[in-house]
């Protein structure tokens, strides 16, 4: 196959490419990260590249087209005339049929993600599913020459209490006999649920195990390294979703896997690669083995719980959304081609339905609201919204599609938590003066040396979209106001914007502005999110909830204040509303180390009803009126002390 030479500016990677390549495909094999939020699908913009300028004929367009495939009449959406001639390129959409050079602009630069998924305090009784039993026993004789399976576990069932059906791991079978003769008939077995022995190794260990509990996010994967039998946490690692190059989003991923024909492999291979890395970083960070970790418990959502397992997810995107299986799954490591040890078991927790997942569940068996009865709304913030609410009389979840507005995307500066995101945003109603937040930078705007900002995160989006409220900059309709006295109010191509950073701020060429579109794409996400509570909250008779819980490694940053200004959930006290961090990955970690808690998962998964938001009779008007900010009927009387004026949206 013909091959062309391809580098990368600034990254300054090269190599040779297969012609009739994407860039994009070009990038991922040199190790460049672009942006991708659709995965591809030609329909974010976030790819755009650059032809490097010695790619460029001396005289007039329209040479850009020469190394790459013809222009395409998709890219047009993105890449104006002037842009076209200057050589700009969707990155999914040219191929490489030439040498080339291409320039990746800051914008269009993935940055890594700073994955903040930290683990939480929680108290709970141990009662790991591995347990170590220290085996002394008698060597064979002619008057005893049972098998060493056999000799083995008759001193585990007289002395272990452990039940006379318990089996063996054939790669623990393998390992014993030699086990048994290095330690002289002195052995460390290594026991699952009471059913299997997964190791055996000679002699007494001391120093113990480990077990790892996961959690796959759509955007980024959180890992949680425990000891054994101490149950102490001992690291935690987290990295990006290595999907996330083939779509950002659930269904831009079932996408890619249904469009590509070996798309479910390389989705489901590229994971699993992540996760062996992620494990290989973790371990030499702890100096140990991987091949002492005896147990992993999995949480995520049902795309990514499908993808993790190899199952095709494609069926999860087709009403009436059913999963391959509800309950959980107890699969053997090795099979998932995982590294660590050859017996370790997988346990991924049930789903509950549509797309409420296992780390839905995760999250309930870590802030269990099916044992208070104070009436609790838990909203996971994440690529996808996923909402329970209830006590222990009732529970309800649902999911929402949020868009991925919430998380950066989809909005003109959009840019995922990476350094240089801003993530909280103030404006002054008297001078209009901005200031922000970067991230990767401990001082706001005002107090900053030189220029940082790159573009908008989820958590400065809802932030800066809530100041143009609260200011009166737009209204309860979300439009701008006209007239107002800032050169920081402008129009874009006839439409208004606000500047958040001016240029010299940035790290970019131009100024980053919030737009009218961007507006409404975060009423459009914080719309989704209130009609899943109001209506949750309507089929369980209420019309409050007593408290609000933030879950998500994304939730967790969202400024709570700002979220209710907005109206992304019913109204109440601010005292009364938590972020709890990554609750799933706290899910995760509890069914790892606690085997009731997976039982309780079992319960939990089949008991929570499932709300089916679109075929709600008065879905569209619920949504339509929860468009307006705050909400165009309900009230928000904690809202009076912030807003400071009257809220201007029933006006
Ligand atoms: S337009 Fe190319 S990845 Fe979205």
């Amino acid at each position: 196959m013909k091959k062309f030479h391809v580098t990368f500016q600034p990254a300054g990677r090269r190599g040779e490419i297969a012609a009739g390549k994407t860039i994009i495909e070009a990038s991922r094999e040199l190790g460049v990260e672009l942006e991708s939020s659709c995965g591809g699908r030609r329909s974010c913009g976030k790819c755009r590249v650059r032809i490097a300028k010695g790619n460029l004929a001396a005289a007039g367009p329209p040479p850009p087209s020469e190394p790459l495939s013809p222009f395409q009449e998709g890219e047009g959406k993105f890449i104006g005339a002037e842009e076209r001639a200057a050589g700009d390129r969707l990155a999914c959409a040219a191929q490489i049929q030439g040498d080339v050079a291409i320039f990746v602009p800051e914008e269009s630069r993935g940055g890594r993600q700073v994955v903040r998924k930290g683990a939480a305090e929680k108290s709970f009784a141990l009662k790991p599913a591995v347990v170590l039993h220290l085996v002394s026993l008698a060597a064979p004789t002619f008057q005893d020459p049972r098998g060493d399976f056999e000799r083995l576990k008759s001193v585990l069932v007289q002395t272990h209490n452990l039940p006379a059906t318990l089996t063996i791991d054939y790669h623990a079978l393998r390992r014993l006999p030699a086990a048994l003769r290095e330690g002289k008939w002195q052995v460390t077995v290594a026991t699952w649920m009471e059913k299997e022995i997964i190791a055996v190794e000679p002699g007494m260990a001391e120093s113990g195990v480990y077990v790892l509990a996961v959690d796959i996010g759509t955007t980024s994967v959180a890992a949680y390294l425990c000891h054994l039998p101490s149950g102490r946490l001992i690291a935690t690692e987290t990295m990006m979703n290595p999907q996330v190059a083939y779509g950002e989003d659930v269904m831009s991923r079932i996408s890619y896997g249904m469009t590509h024909p070996e798309g479910l492999e390389t989705l489901h291979r590229s994971l699993i690669e992540g996760l062996n890395r992620l494990l290989e970083t973790l371990t030499a960070k702890c100096g140990i083995s991987s091949q002492a970790i005896l147990e992993m418990a999995m949480v995520g959502n049902p795309a990514m719980h499908h993808l993790f397992l190899g199952i095709r997810p494609d069926y999860l995107g087709l009403s009436p959304f059913p999963p391959a299986i509800h309950q959980a799954v107890n699969i053997k490591a090795r099979d998932l081609g995982l590294q660590i040890h050859p017996g370790a078991n997988v346990h991924c927790l049930p789903l509950e339905a549509g797309f409420v997942g296992a780390d839905t569940v995760g999250v309930l068996i870590a802030e269990r609201p099916h044992r208070q009865q104070q009436m609790a709304l838990i909203i996971d913030v994440g690529t996808n919204g996923e909402l329970v609410l209830g006590n222990r009389e009732k529970l309800l979840a649902t999911s929402c599609a949020t868009g991925p507005a919430l998380e950066g995307a989809h909005i003109t500066f959009g840019l995922r938590a990476a350094p240089g995101a801003i993530e909280g945003i103030r404006i002054d109603r008297e001078t209009w003066d901005v200031s922000f937040k970067v991230i990767g930078r401990d001082t706001w705007s005002r107090d900053a040396t030189s220029p940082t900002a790159k573009g908008i995160c989820g958590s400065g989006i809802i932030d800066g979209v809530a100041e143009l409220f609260r200011t009166g900059a737009i209204d309860g309709r979300g439009r701008f106001a006209s007239n107002l006295p800032s050169p920081r109010f402008r129009t874009n191509g006839g439409s208004p914007e606000f500047v958040i950073a001016w240029q010299r701020e940035t790290a970019l060429e131009k100024d980053i502005t919030i737009t009218q579109g961007d507006v409404r794409n975060v009423q459009l996400a914080k719309a989704a999110l209130y009609t899943g509570a109001k209506l949750m909250m309507r089929r369980l008779g209420i019309t409050r909830v007593d408290k609000v819980v933030l879950a998500g490694a994304f939730g967790s940053y969202i400024n709570p204040r700002s979220a209710l200004i907005l109206g992304m959930f019913p109204d109440c006290d601010l005292k009364k509303v938590s972020a709890v961090g990554n609750a799933a990955g706290d899910g995760a970690r509890i069914a790892l180390l606690n085997r009731d808690r997976r039982r309780e998962a079992e319960r939990i998964a089949a008991r929570v009803e499932y709300l089916e938001l679109t075929v709600e009779p008065d879905f569209q008007q619920e949504f339509m009126d929860a468009m307006y900010l705050p909400h165009k009927k309900d009230l928000f009387p904690h809202l009076g002390g912030i807003m400071g004026r009257d809220i201007p949206s029933r006006k």
